[in-house]
């Protein structure tokens, strides 16, 4: 017997405001047609004033929840992946484990910007599969909108906020590709790229929040080639071939990122998940977003075989092959 970590639930949650592109024509040398055609971002979300990161999560946790019909006071850990904390610490994941009531179980952040969701999902299969959990809430929240200066047209318009959740539960399966469940993962990452996306500020530099701080094209290019093997790898140690993937749940940072990695993968659009025009990027929230997008238009159903990679600062960078 093989113990599958399997998707009981899903859910996210976006802020109410829409900011689109065209609103940053008022204050920015920039036009809704640049951003457009070298992002593919039409709009995004932007947090309310008091409107925090661990609020979102909370929301997009109790929506997986009530997916899944299952009560919180029943998972055992909850992980969330941000890198826009409310607080230096306590960690995010703590405070919405209060929120939803939990007394008992475990909670932590993991930190690997774009990537943390992977990361997260990866960490979830591990606790899972090894036992020390049998539910686990994986939440990716961002407020990017507090990190970005407004004055640096180059960021700022490509960036959003919001949230989304998964629940996994230990399931038994077979050990095979025809489990559901999470199949395989594959992590990677490489300081040295630390200058490529950063934030210029933190607690024992600057005792700041900062700001981000972001290479673009050196990192457009990066993204392709590190996205398309690192998603070969994953599908390698599943045992599943390119062909019989139903989605990839990319992460959202551009479309022209997306389109060149599904065609590396030798896939056509109409197998991912696409939510970057209506989203942006929004980080660690990016892939749960858009795997519950996904799920609510019909396109992701039982069964299917989704591939999910992102690429983000660090450089760190991932993917989990996983059969909902
Ligand atoms: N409006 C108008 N012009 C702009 C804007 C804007 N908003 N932003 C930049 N430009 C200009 C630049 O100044 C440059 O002008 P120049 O040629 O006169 O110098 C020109 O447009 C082209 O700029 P590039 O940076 O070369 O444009 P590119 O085609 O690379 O697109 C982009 C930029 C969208 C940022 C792209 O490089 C990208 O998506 N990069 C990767 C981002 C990414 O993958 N992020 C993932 C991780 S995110 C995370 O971890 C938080």
């Amino acid at each position: 017997m093989t113990v599958r970590a399997v998707i009981a639930g899903v859910g996210h949650y976006l802020p109410e405001r829409v900011v689109e592109n065209a609103e940053f024509e008022k204050t920015l040398d920039t036009s809704d047609e640049w951003i457009r055609t070298r992002s593919g971002i039409e709009r995004r979300h932007f947090a309310a004033v008091g409107e925090t990161t661990s609020m979102m999560g909370t929301a997009a946790a109790k929506n997986a929840l009530a997916d899944a019909g299952i009560e919180a006071s029943d998972v055992d850990a909850v992980i969330v992946a941000t890198s826009t904390p409310d607080l230096t610490f306590p960690s995010v994941a703590t405070m919405i484990q209060s929120e939803l009531g939990m007394r008992t179980g475990f909670a932590f952040d993991v930190q690997a910007v774009c990537a943390g969701f992977i990361y997260a999902l990866s960490n979830a299969n591990a606790l899972i599969v090894s036992g020390q959990a049998n539910r686990v809430l994986v939440i990716g929240a961002e407020t990017f909108s507090r990190i970005m200066d407004w004055t640096d047209r180059s960021t700022c318009v490509l960036f959003g906020d919001g949230a989304g959740a998964l629940l996994l539960e230990a399931q038994e399966g077979a050990g095979t590709a025809d489990d559901r469940g999470i199949l395989s993962s594959d992590l990677n990452s490489d300081g040295t790229y630390r200058d490529m996306l950063y934030v210029d500020g933190g607690v024992s530099t600057t005792g700041t929040a900062g700001k981000l701080r972001m290479q673009g094209n050196p990192l457009f290019r990066q993204a392709v080639s590190k996205l398309a093997s690192t998603a070969t790898a994953a599908l390698e140690k599943a045992g599943v071939d390119p062909e019989q993937i139903d989605w990839i749940v990319p992460h959202q940072a551009n479309i022209r990122i997306i389109e060149g990695t599904a065609k590396k993968l030798g896939l056509s659009m109409d197998k991912v998940v696409v939510t970057v025009q209506d989203h942006g990027n929004t980080s660690a929230a990016s892939i749960p977003l858009a795997f519950s997008v996904g799920k609510e238009r019909g396109q992701i159903k039982k069964g299917d075989i989704c591939v999910a990679e992102a690429i983000g600062g660090g450089l760190a960078w991932g993917a989990v092959v996983l059969r909902v």
